[in-house]
């Protein structure tokens, strides 16, 4: 793990406030900025990830367990793109090791579901969160499916979420500020009456699956660190239908709204490039960014 000096416990819990200030400088020290040759992996890597994503996306039907969706993925990551899943006996401190090889995030589940024997049930939405190594690299990205025909609040949730990830993705760019990214998906979230998460936020990726910098998907305009091309981080907005409030389940991984309201959650890798960005985790079928009208103000 980085030398995070807060944080003792998440893998990617935001600092508090006054940590923030305190390490600003720092930080923008500690975040890599990768080379050519690096982003040239990250760009496989991330390929990969997406790939996995479109390969399960068939499977992802009413009667099927999320523990089958695991092995499937764990057999595709394994044998066929001779790569490693992430996830498997990952074990950041405070956390017991995480026993499955992606993470599989039903209805009111927010992140980190442990894939199991329940079965998907015709109505569910669920989050499939993807992250692969090859090469010694990261690639991180999750989508959200529909399990036969969910109602269109739970379609209207998940859409909106997706909008939320690509108000963030559009924003970056060298010289913006990472508060940038985070009040763009705030303000998108809250204007449908929505809330953000803010125990969990996007993380740095590279050579390890969680580095510098913390990505908050909630901020002001114009804070926090300056985006430099080379820098590589996940911007993964958990959007909450009802409340932002969570829970950790006894299993030690599994988040929950606290009110049991929907949640839902999508993620990409993004490089920070001349004249904005580049998208690393896409695939011949990732779903492109929607048109985004500008936000409405009040
Ligand atoms: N893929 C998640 C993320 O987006 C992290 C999952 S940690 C795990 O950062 F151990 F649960 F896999
Ligand atoms: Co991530
Ligand atoms: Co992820």
């Amino acid at each position: 793990m980085p030398d995070l000096d807060y944080n003792p416990l998440s893998l990617k819990n935001p600092p508090p406030p006054a940590a923030a200030a305190r390490c600003a400088r720092q930080r923008s020290m500690s975040v890599s900025i990768k080379t050519p040759d690096e982003i040239a992996k990250m760009r496989v890597a991330g390929r990969l990830a997406a790939e996995v994503l479109d390969f399960i996306a068939p499977h992802v039907r009413p009667g099927t367990t999320t523990g089958e969706l695991d092995r499937l993925c764990h057999d595709y990551i394994a044998r066929v793109q001779q790569a490693i899943p992430a996830p498997l006996n990952y074990a950041p401190p405070g956390y017991r090791p995480f026993p499955r090889s992606i993470c599989t995030s039903v209805n009111h589940v927010v992140c980190h579901g442990v894939p199991g024997d329940k079965k998907l049930r015709a109505g569910d939405i669920v989050n499939v969160d993807i992250t692969v190594i090859k090469d010694g690299y990261h690639g991180d990205t999750s989508r959200m499916f529909y399990v036969g025909d969910p109602s269109i609040q739970a379609r209207r949730l998940c859409e909106v979420t997706f909008e939320c990830l690509w108000r963030g993705i559009e924003v970056v760019r060298p010289g913006a500020h990472l508060g940038d990214i985070g009040h763009a998906i705030q303000q998108h979230a809250e204007a449908h009456g929505y809330s953000v998460v803010r125990e969990f936020c996007g993380h740095g990726i590279g050579r390890k699956f969680h580095e510098e910098p913390q990505v908050l998907h909630y901020g002001r305009p114009g804070v926090g660190l300056r985006l430099e091309p080379g820098m590589t981080f996940t911007i993964e907005p958990m959007i909450n239908a009802g409340k932002p409030d969570i829970r950790q389940l006894a299993d030690g991984w599994t988040v929950v709204t606290k009110d049991h309201s929907l949640s839902a959650q999508w993620e990409h890798t993004v490089l920070v490039a001349e004249p904005g960005y580049e998208v690393l985790t896409v695939s011949n079928s990732t779903e492109p960014g929607p048109s985004l009208p500008n936000e409405a103000h009040d």
